[in-house]
């Protein structure tokens, strides 16, 4: 065990900002970089680099195992590099993203596949994920909703404090485990009209009561590290934000975990207009509390002349650089500084049939059956079968932020029906793109002539994977191109007709769900995909998801979702009754969602009797005990998530119309009351 204090009380000040700087795996293997690259750019001098404490954005552990040999050879200090990565919804074998798996509101299948990204991770040689990412959300406009729980602080908080758990394990020294880094803090989710790395607006309270629990959860769960939003909260921008950072993270939660800006966080400062330069970025940052500075190099540049100028003392610089360190031994990286980085463990676990069987099963149990007029499942003597659309032989649908995972390395819809139904004839076509911009018509023709000619048909349809993630917002939030018309064409000839869905977010099939049968929402449900569908559609998995955030009717009911306030002039009539009458209500749509937040269908039919609540349970804490009786009332074993919500009628304060306290899943056998 190494005497962290007195290590840093003997490195030069240069040292010190090397561990309190991150940079970007091009630094170290481009011998270029210092001349002509991206070293250039931030201005690092080339026997400087390899002081860096912590690197992102590398390949193979092959790579990760050479570099930290040679930096240990070189280094004065012996400080072990810390590698970082972005491993959100699997490593190389690749799970649903975190929007559909929160869709499952299965903490176990969480963890089950937490643990193979964490293993897959591991021998890769990354030592920290960025994950989890519990922003709170609200507007499907903005493309990172992919990578939350949705618009429930309940479900975003187990599902982030599982994710760290299980990432973590037990003893975080072992290979296997590596370290979280909860984001984006705070309120990233909140960017005004959904665009990415908008202004963010919201009430301390609606802060309090929605934004920060899954933060706040993660926090507890023993997140290690924790990276502050783009965006600005109220007025300032969060890496800079005192109130943020200091008084809440600080000082109410008691987080003495590292911080890490996000990418070149510390210099947008400058660009918000909240830093005149870039010194003034680093001396808001580092006084807010910012460990390490992601990609930029403001601190690399101005934290020594901070010192001198009486800015900060060499006490805060030492904290700060202790925590670096601390952190690096909680990962035992003094010890085992490779931390289970192995191309030969790797190679026998990543996309092992081990592997693809949990995120086969954690593809099932995240879609969600949004609508089914009796067409599925399709019973498995079917004859011919026709996949119509662009997604029906697509390997792109591994979702955004996929780490390592490769699209190739993914199961089609087409294998994946091939493989489940040997003997049926499968005929595929691809009939349009499913980009904004393909509007071409011309592969209708051959795709009516297969429906036509089919006993069942699946359409595969969506919005590409990179229209949602970092930096991708839409305005208009139905398929793009002909696709609507596809369908529509298609339920023409064949009345026996699913859509299979593949998005990032939730959409507006408002048309789509008015012409098409059954609606089977997939998500990108990662490198098994093809392989749940298949499953989903033939009965073998009983559907099971519910939604963690509602689907609008129209774009322009952006923001919507369940657990909103009443008004003083509520709807009063059907909702669909777009009359002007003096309400909360909008002229040309309903207010209520398409599909709400906690819907989703089953095969099975489930009956909800005897709802209780006992007063004679009531305690003096406000708590009392529901009981309600749940049927399955049908032939079809299946999973139901019983969810109990709760309103209060009169408050000090407006109170949400429905509120999720408390959720479980339950497997039922046919006909099990
Ligand atoms: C920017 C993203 O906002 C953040 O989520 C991610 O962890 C970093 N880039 C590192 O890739």
């Amino acid at each position: 065990m190494k005497n962290l204090e007195k290590l840093v009380a003997n490195m030069t000040f240069s040292e010190k900002i090397g561990q309190l700087s991150q940079h970007n795996i091009v630094l170290f293997l481009d011998s270029d970089a210092a001349i002509t690259g991206p070293a250039v750019r931030l201005g690092i001098k080339k026997e400087d680099i390899g002081k860096v404490g912590s690197v992102l954005n590398f390949k193979t552990p092959d790579e990760v195992i050479s570099l930290q040999n040679k930096h240990l050879e070189e280094d004065p200090n012996k400080i072990p590099i810390i590698f970082m990565m972005d491993v959100i919804h699997g490593c190389h074998t690749i799970y649903p993203i975190p929007l559909a798996l929160g869709c499952s509101f299965d903490e176990e299948l969480v963890a089950e596949c937490t643990r193979v990204a964490a293993e897959e991770a591991s021998a890769s040689g990354i030592h920290v994920t960025f994950t989890p990412m519990v922003d709170y959300v609200r507007d499907a406009r903005w493309g990172r909703v992919m990578e939350t729980c949705g618009e429930e602080p309940l479900v975003n908080s187990r599902m982030g404090a599982v994710q760290v758990k299980a990432f973590q394990g037990d003893d975080l020294t072992k290979p296997g485990n590596i370290a979280t880094c909860v984001k984006h803090f705070a309120g990233y989710g909140g960017a005004e009209a959904g665009r990415d790395y908008n202004t963010v607006d919201v009430a301390e309270r609606t802060l309090r009561e929605f934004y920060f629990p899954a933060y706040k959860a993660c926090i507890d769960a023993g997140a290690k590290l924790l990276m502050p939003s783009f965006n600005s909260l109220n007025g300032v921008p969060s890496t800079a934000n005192k109130w943020l950072m200091k008084k809440v993270l600080k000082d109410e939660w008691g987080y003495d975990g590292t911080v890490i800006s996000d990418f070149a966080a510390i210099n947008e400062l400058v660009k918000h207009g909240v830093a005149a330069d870039k010194k003034e970025a680093a001396k808001r940052a580092f006084e807010c509390g910012c460990d390490i500075e992601m990609a930029s190099s403001a601190y690399y540049h101005h934290l020594e002349e901070l010192v001198n100028e009486g800015v900060f003392t060499m006490e805060q610089i030492d904290a700060a650089v202790l925590r670096v360190l601390e952190f690096k031994n909680s990962l035992g990286l003094f010890e085992d500084p490779h931390h289970g980085a192995s191309a030969e463990k790797l190679s026998e676990i990543a996309l092992s049939p081990a592997n693809r069987a949990v995120v086969r099963k954690a593809a099932a149990n995240s879609a969600v059956l949004l609508k089914n007029d009796g067409v599925l499942p399709i019973k498995k003597d079917v004859k011919k079968i026709a996949l119509i659309g662009p997604f029906a032989d697509e390997h792109k649908i591994i979702g955004f932020w996929a780490c390592y995972g490769k699209d190739e390395d993914s199961v089609t819809v087409l294998e994946g029906v091939k493989a489940a139904l040997p003997g049926a004839e499968v005929v595929c076509v691809k009939a349009c793109g499913n980009e904004i911009a393909d509007t071409d018509k011309s592969g209708f023709v051959e795709a009516i002539a297969a429906a036509k000619d089919a006993d069942a048909v699946i359409l595969c349809l969506g919005e590409p994977q990179d229209y949602s993630g970092e930096g991708n917002c839409r305005t208009d939030l139905t398929l793009p191109g002909v696709q609507e018309e596809l369908a529509e064409e298609i339920v023409k000839v064949n009345k026996n007709t699913a859509a299979v869905l593949f998005n990032g977010r939730p959409m507006v099939f408002t048309n789509l769900a008015k012409t098409v049968p059954a609606l089977l929402e997939m998500w990108f449900p990662g490198t098994e995909g093809g392989n749940a569908v298949a499953d989903l559609i033939f009965g073998d998995v009983n559907p099971s998801g519910k939604l963690t955030m509602s689907f609008p009717k129209a774009t322009g009911q952006c923001p919507i979702y369940y657990n909103r306030t009443n008004t003083g002039r509520p709807k009063a009539v059907k909702d669909e009754d777009v009359r002007k009458i003096y309400c909360s209500s909008y002229l040309d749509c309903g207010n209520l969602p398409l599909y709400s937040f906690g819907y989703g269908m089953s095969y099975s039919n489930f009956v909800y009797e005897d709802m209780k609540l006992d007063s004679d349970t009531l305690t003096s804490d406000g708590e009392i005990k529901v009981t309600v009786t749940v049927y399955n009332d049908s032939g079809v074993a299946g999973k139901e998530t019983v969810q109990l919500y709760m309103h209060d009628v009169a408050a000090s304060s407006v109170r949400p119309i429905q509120q999720l306290i408390d959720y479980k899943k339950v497997e039922f056998a046919p006909h099990e009351r």
